[in-house]
Order: structure tokens, then C-alpha cells, then sequence
């Protein structure tokens, strides 16, 4: 069952942090997870999934040994998610993205292969932009990848920077066939 828009929208208006308004579409979706190699067994970490659009396409692609941990501040999608997407290969936390290293203790998991994101970077301070984005380098594998992806406008200061202190290679292009359009990273541990 998917979450209808006017759910979606009545989530965003109450909740700022959402901050898209709409779900990244199917391209963007596609665009994003062409750069993971599912043929293996992974462990993926995913802040901010809401309604899933990520998490369903994954779980549709990942191996039965795989899993994914989905991290979600809203309330209202951590119940949606862990209510209408059954896979016991999927763990949801309703939770900030800055605790993923207890997360990922609390499950005897980790280090992942790679970390997604659709979290607005834009409306933390620069502490916890700095906090998550180190954590985030921290919970990776060498050679993982994080893939944040963000609205087309973001400036460098929201994530790029953090991203280029803590990453060895960070790579950054605009995707234009989802609206709005999006920023999309790739930074390499
Ligand atoms: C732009 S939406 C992206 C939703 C979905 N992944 C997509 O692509 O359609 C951002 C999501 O991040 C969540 N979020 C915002 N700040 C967060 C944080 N610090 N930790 C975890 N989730 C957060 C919001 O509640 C919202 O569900």
C-alpha cells in the first residue's frame, strides 16, 4: 500500500524537516542506486527513508543476505515504513541520523557498504552537518560510499564541504529528471 499525496503533503506541512514535496521519482531512485553493487551481500544504511521509495526498490534488488537499516526522524513514516514494508532484512529506528553508531551496536552491524540519504543538510547547524557526515564516514568500510542526494539548489556549505573533509574522492552532479531537480553525491571513504 502506498502512501497517498495528500498523507505525504500532510506530513510535510506539519513536519519542516521532510523538506521535499514530493518522493524522489523512479529515475532518481534508479539514477542513485546504479551506483551500488547489489550482486553481493551489503549492508546498507539509509537516513530519512519516509514513505520508502528507496528502501522498496533496494529490497527488491539486494541478496537474501543483505540488510538494510532505515533511520527516520518523522514518526509518522517510521510507523508507515515498519508497518507496510514486512522484510526481515529491513530494520527501521525512529531516530536522528547523528545515532547511527549506537544503531548499528544496538544490531551487532556494521561496518556497511553504503550509506544513502535524503536528509535536507540545509536545516541542520554546521555542527551536526559535521557531526552526522563524520559518523557517517566512520560507519563505512573502506572504499564505501555515501550517497546523499539533495534538492538542485544547495549551496557547497550544506554538505559539500563536510563531505570533502571527511571522504577521499567526493563526485557531484546535478540530476534534472525528478522534480525538483536534485544534487546528487557520491563520496568514496
Ligand atoms: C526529502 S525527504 C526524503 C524522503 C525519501 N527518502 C525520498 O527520497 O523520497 C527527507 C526525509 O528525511 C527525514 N529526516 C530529516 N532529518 C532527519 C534526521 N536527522 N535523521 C533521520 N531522518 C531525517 C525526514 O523526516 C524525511 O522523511
Amino acid at each position: 500500500m502506498h502512501m497517498s499525496t495528500r498523507e505525504y503533503v500532510k506530513n510535510l506541512i506539519k513536519d519542516r524537516n521532510i523538506a521535499s514535496i514530493t518522493p524522489t521519482s523512479k529515475k532518481g531512485v534508479e539514477e542513485i542506486c546504479s551506483r551500488m553493487d547489489l550482486s553481493n551481500p551489503v549492508t546498507i544504511i539509509e537516513y530519512g527513508p519516509a514513505t520508502g521509495v528507496f528502501t522498496n526498490y533496494l529490497l527488491e534488488r539486494i541478496t537474501v543476505d543483505s540488510k538494510i537499516i532505515a533511520i527516520e526522524l518523522n514518526k509518522n513514516f517510521a510507523d508507515y515504513l515498519k508497518k507496510n514494508t514486512k522484510d526481515e532484512r529491513l530494520l527501521v529506528h525512529h531516530d536522528h541520523a547523528g545515532n547511527v553508531e549506537q544503531i548499528l551496536d544496538f544490531h551487532q552491524a556494521g561496518p556497511a557498504d553504503y550509506v544513502i540519504s535524503g536528509i535536507p543538510f540545509s536545516l541542520l547547524d554546521a555542527s551536526d552537518r559535521d557531526d552526522i557526515i563524520r559518523k557517517t564516514s566512520e560507519v563505512l568500510k573502506p572504499w564505501g560510499k555515501f550517497l546523499p542526494y539533495q534538492t538542485f539548489f544547495q549551496k557547497d556549505e550544506h554538505l559539500k564541504l563536510y563531505l570533502e573533509k571527511y571522504f577521499s574522492v567526493v563526485k557531484d552532479n546535478y540530476f534534472l529528471r525528478n522534480f525538483p531537480p536534485m544534487r546528487v553525491y557520491e563520496a568514496i571513504k
